[in-house]
């Protein structure tokens, strides 16, 4: 039987890479890609040859609307679906939770109940490290497991974690099929200016100081989204089912290591180029994850050195 994937949220970073990378390797897969094109949706994100793909649809479906979702399921033969369409930015978690509670949560509802009644096989979630809560500054030596207990602490990882267990609980009930990833920070082109890095980028050239949170001592595990994506292929296509994987850069760095980089990378003195503002209200300290069973599991890891990755980022912003 052919196979239809069903793939949500591609128009903007990390989606929108997927398809790029993952579309043309595969011409005998039907892709169906569902946005809602919000603010962080661009259709020219997707390369224009893939836009023209015979085995390419677009749909523009809000995934909080049941019928528009049952629609979508009417009317393709899915197979599949990778699940990456979310309200992804946790300051504006804080400043609007409903909102995240209703995609997050409810989307990801609708989207497990369409799969489980039209009998679909594998639903992949995209899921974050932030669901795991944070670590301690001063124990660099614990990181979290892919079954360390979730205990998320904003509003974007709650409702994160509770499409996560979401998942897990059709998988216990209904016998759904599924496969979650676990990723930590990614970066890369096309991500959001509303998002560390790119901000930071965009601030520096327009002559602005970067704005740090706090003392900057919050840290991050930054993967190049190549990593993640290749990361989610592997697990959707090898992974057993019902099975949760961690996937991490294994490349720790604080706030202020990464703006302290991008000054050297567009030649500013950090001194004069780094300011500090009033941190974000219950501001996570520090993720790390072990993915070491990924990689025992299914042979992956990260391939992309984390200073070119950025200096490949900071070219893609600045040309
Ligand atoms: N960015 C990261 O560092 C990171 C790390 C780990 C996991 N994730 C997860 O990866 C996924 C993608 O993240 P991103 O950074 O690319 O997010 P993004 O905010 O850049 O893109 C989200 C996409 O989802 C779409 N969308 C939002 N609400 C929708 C709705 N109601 N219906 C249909 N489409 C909707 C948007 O139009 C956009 O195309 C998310 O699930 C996020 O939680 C992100």
């Amino acid at each position: 039987m052919s196979q239809t994937i069903l793939i949500t949220g591609w128009c903007w970073f990390i989606g929108s890479n997927f398809l790029n990378r993952y579309v043309p390797r595969y011409p005998d897969i039907t892709w169906i890609n569902l946005d809602a094109l919000t603010y962080a949706g661009k259709q020219t994100n997707i390369l224009p040859d893939i836009q023209l793909s015979q085995n390419y649809i677009f749909v523009q479906c809000d995934i909080r609307d049941i019928n528009a979702v049952r629609k979508v399921y009417e009317t393709y033969p899915i197979t599949d679906c990778i699940h990456f369409a979310a309200e992804s930015h946790v300051d504006n978690s804080i400043k609007n939770p409903t909102l995240f509670l209703e995609t997050n949560i409810i989307g990801t509802a609708n989207l497990l109940n369409c799969h489980r009644d039209f009998g679909c096989k594998r639903f992949h979630y995209i899921s974050t490290d932030e669901v795991y809560g944070d670590l301690p500054l001063d124990r660099p030596d614990i990181k979290f497991l892919y079954d360390t207990p979730l205990h998320p602490h904003s509003p974007y990882s709650t409702s994160k974690a509770g499409g996560d267990m979401l998942v897990q609980a059709y998988g216990r009930t209904y016998g759904l099929d599924y496969t979650i990833s676990r990723c930590s920070n990614n970066y890369g082109p096309n991500q959001d200016v509303e998002k560390l890095i790119p901000r930071s980028i965009s601030l520096l050239q327009s002559g602005q100081q970067i704005q740090i949170y706090g003392k900057g001592e919050n840290v991050r595990d930054w993967i190049h989204v190549d990593d993640h994506n290749d990361g989610v292929w592997t697990i959707f296509t090898k992974a057993p089912s019902w099975s949760i994987y961690n996937l991490g850069g294994n490349n720790e760095k604080t706030n202020n290591e990464i703006a302290q980089l991008l000054c050297h990378l567009m030649q500013k003195n950090p001194t004069d180029w780094i300011t500090y503002v009033t941190d974000r209200p219950g501001h996570d300290r520090r993720y790390a994850i072990d993915y070491s069973k990924t990689t025992q599991d299914l042979g992956r890891e990260p391939k992309i050195v984390f200073e070119k990755g950025l200096e490949e980022t900071v070219k893609w912003y600045t040309t």
